[in-house]
């Protein structure tokens, strides 16, 4: 499903979150240098042009770039307070498994379906960005064949579609000042694939849930309380399931035997994405993690907030104090601004902005579909 950059009827524009399925992607993680938020701050309003520029010449190819602004570039860069689920990530430390809290103060979601658009674009924009910033992850990633990930499984079957896909991924109506945003949270994990391809098929599919080759899923009861699938089901005590936008990407390279999954997972509820985290780490009862992690070592962990197209090139918060469309001006937005990479106890907020029938509400985008 593509939603291309058509306004809402509040008259904001999201970003392409939810753009055609690619082939390729590149992901940029940044650190900005102290003393250049102004310059910064104003080329993430020329990065729809760049990428006009480097994708019109092969439109069917889809190139799109979505940005995200991590919690302490936020409260360097703008002088609104902050949206009220962007703080910094959440480490998940299990007894086993560390989901990691590393740098990073921009991501930029770079895809298409020619890996070369997306390396023009990369390139372009790093060479505008200059010294202003440190890029401080790179990755390139690839669609596998079949839609498998590295380690075999078919990746993203249970993603959701259309009205659902907009529902999980965008900030609704539920929050007016940041409706059409989005939180994305990243992380890059490695595969000891030695060990992955010691297992018996039978073994990694208990491990996913899912059949290897057919990508059929286990019946509910056959499920190990270990498996991915189990654990990253997020319910309601009524049952109503909570569901995230995934678009993550292969990589590796032959000669230094790295191989990895690139996870990237879109949600208007963040705290929907870090229910996972905890259950996968920590697990749901403590000591149940996933069993893809003992074939797997997260890297990286990022979260960004992803604000409107409008609000990219219109913060609206300079002297003249004008209030811009899709700016976050709610008070109790106003968390905490502490700019370091800890843990960060937010839980009365997430449950502030569930909403009771599980919907985000973002009906209104609907009609943005093509
Ligand atoms: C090592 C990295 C990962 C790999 C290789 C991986 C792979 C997979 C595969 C093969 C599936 C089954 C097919 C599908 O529905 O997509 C799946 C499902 C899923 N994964 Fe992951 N995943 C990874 C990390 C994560 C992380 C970090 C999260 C959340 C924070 C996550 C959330 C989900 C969700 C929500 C589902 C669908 C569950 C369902 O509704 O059945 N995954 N993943």
């Amino acid at each position: 499903m593509t939603v291309q950059n058509v306004a809402l009827p509040n008259g904001r524009t999201p970003q392409r979150v939810l753009g055609p399925p690619t082939p390729s992607a590149i992901f940029l993680v940044v650190t900005v240098h102290p003393g250049a938020e102004a310059e910064v701050k104003d080329f993430l309003g020329d990065v729809s042009g760049l990428v006009r520029t480097v994708g019109f010449r092969s439109r069917e190819d889809n190139l799109s770039c979505v940005t995200g602004i991590g919690a302490a570039l936020w409260d360097r860069m703008y002088s609104l307070p902050r949206p009220a689920q962007l703080h910094p990530f959440i480490e998940q430390r299990g007894d086993t498994h560390t989901a990691p809290s590393t740098p990073g103060d921009i991501l930029f979601h770079i895809r298409a379906r020619r890996i070369d658009l997306c390396f023009e674009l990369a390139r372009l924009m790093i060479g505008e960005l200059g010294a202003a910033v440190d890029v401080v992850d790179e990755v390139h990633g690839f669609r596998y064949f079949d839609e498998r990930d590295i380690m075999g499984f078919v990746d993203g079957t249970e993603n959701p579609e259309d009205q659902e896909a907009l529902d999980s991924a965008f900030i609704g109506p539920e929050d007016p000042d940041c409706e059409g945003g989005s939180y994305v949270i990243v992380q890059k994990y490695t595969h000891d694939m030695k060990e992955w391809e010691s297992l018996s098929v039978e073994e990694q599919e208990a491990a996913f849930g899912r059949h290897k080759l057919s990508d059929m899923e286990f019946d509910d009861d056959d499920k190990a309380a270990n498996s991915h699938l189990i654990l990253n089901t997020i319910e309601d005590d009524d049952g109503t399931e909570h569901k995230i936008v995934r678009d993550n990407m292969v990589f590796g390279s032959v000669e230094s035997g790295e191989y990895g999954t690139y996870f990237i997972g879109y949600a208007g509820d963040v705290s929907v994405t870090e229910q996972m985290l905890e259950n996968m780490f920590i697990g749901d009862p403590p000591g149940t993690y996933d069993r893809i992690l003992d074939f797997s070592t997260a890297e990286t962990g990022n979260l960004f907030y992803v604000p409107t197209q409008d609000f990219l090139e219109d913060p609206g918060d300079d002297e003249d104090g004008d209030s811009p469309a899709g700016s976050p001006m709610d008070d109790a937005a106003t968390s905490s601004s502490d700019e370091s990479t800890g843990p960060t106890d937010h839980t009365a907020d997430e449950a502030d902005r569930e909403v009771s029938d599980g919907s985000l509400g973002i009906g209104s985008l609907k009609r943005s579909r093509q």
